[in-house]
């Protein structure tokens, strides 16, 4: 439902927040980190940050270029485990599980909590075991095929890959490997799915394809997605976090962060003061 709020003074005229406000609906938080902080040896690269993914919307974490982002989003499926220097103090729930406690294994995390990267990295494999590699580690036990049918035609890919299954995805345009990585995310059946800037290798087209998609899966899932670009958190989250120097500045519904932001660092990122 498109809404037409009255923008803030100094907001960008050409941005359309394009979801109603869900503050006044009781939702779940599906992940939540409390006082998190994470560092890279001594060095903190996320201070103390306390957020909600709310379930079933899309979460968007903006802000400028080296303030944790990425970070915070690893975290949430335990992908900064691999960088050795890494420490995490805080809480860090899903679904109530610690997501750093023993009781917890990263593995079934991460199948829960899908991740897809800025990079479409597809396997050097066919479309069809691209997708159908998610099935059979998560012990699918139906029809493959239709599973990944399912699975393809969620992402929005199945129309342009139905003729070309097993062709090598490598030969498919960034933007439909983009859409294959998130089939082959789907095709875990997660809970939430972690996007870290899906968008930035990809054209206008492309980009609008993946957005249109990011709308449609959150009737499904539970997406955080992590954007440079405020345009695009403002079409396609519902909740938006603006993070600076580490720190979670404010969180609010998507359309009061765009157009009456409560902090003037926030109004300045998005009026393209800095970033
Ligand atoms: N593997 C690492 N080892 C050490 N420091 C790191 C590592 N990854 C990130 N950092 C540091 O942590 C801070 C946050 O980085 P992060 O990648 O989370 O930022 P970001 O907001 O995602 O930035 P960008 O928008 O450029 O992707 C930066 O200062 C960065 O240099
Ligand atoms: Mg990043």
């Amino acid at each position: 439902m498109e809404s037409t709020p009255a923008m803030a003074a100094d907001a960008l005229p050409s941005i359309t927040v394009k979801h109603a406000p869900h503050s006044a609906r009781a939702v779940t938080a599906v992940i939540r980190t409390e006082q998190l902080t994470i560092r890279y040896g001594s060095t903190p690269a996320v201070g103390a940050v306390t957020l909600d993914i709310p379930e079933q919307q899309v979460t968007a974490i903006i802000g400028p270029s080296g303030c944790g982002k990425s970070t915070l989003l690893r975290s949430m499926n335990r992908m900064n485990d691999f960088i050795p220097s890494m420490s995490v103090e805080g809480r860090l729930t899903y679904r109530g599980m610690d997501i750093n406690g023993s009781a917890c294994d990263p593995v079934e995390l991460r199948r829960r909590v899908g991740m897809v990267f800025q990079k479409p990295n597809p396997f050097p494999k066919s479309i069809f075991r691209n997708v159908a590699w998610g099935a059979a580690i998560n012990g699918y036990r139906g029809n493959l095929a239709e599973h990944v049918e399912q699975s393809l035609r969620r992402a929005a890919l199945w129309d342009e890959a139905k003729d070309v299954l097993h062709k090598s995805a490598l030969a498919l345009s960034g933007g439909q490997q983009q859409r294959l990585c998130i089939a082959r995310a789907i095709a875990l059946q997660p809970d939430v799915l972690l996007m870290d800037e899906p968008c930035s290798a990809l054209d206008p087209i492309a980009t609008a394809r993946i957005e249109d998609l990011i709308d449609d899966l959150k009737s499904e899932y539970t997406v955080a997605l992590v954007t440079h670009n405020i345009q695009q958190a403002a079409r396609v989250s519902d909740r938006t976090a603006f993070m600076y120097m580490g720190e979670l500045i404010e969180v609010d519904d998507t359309n009061v962060i765009f157009t009456n932001p409560g902090n003037p660092k926030t109004q300045d990122y998005i009026t393209g003061r800095f970033g």
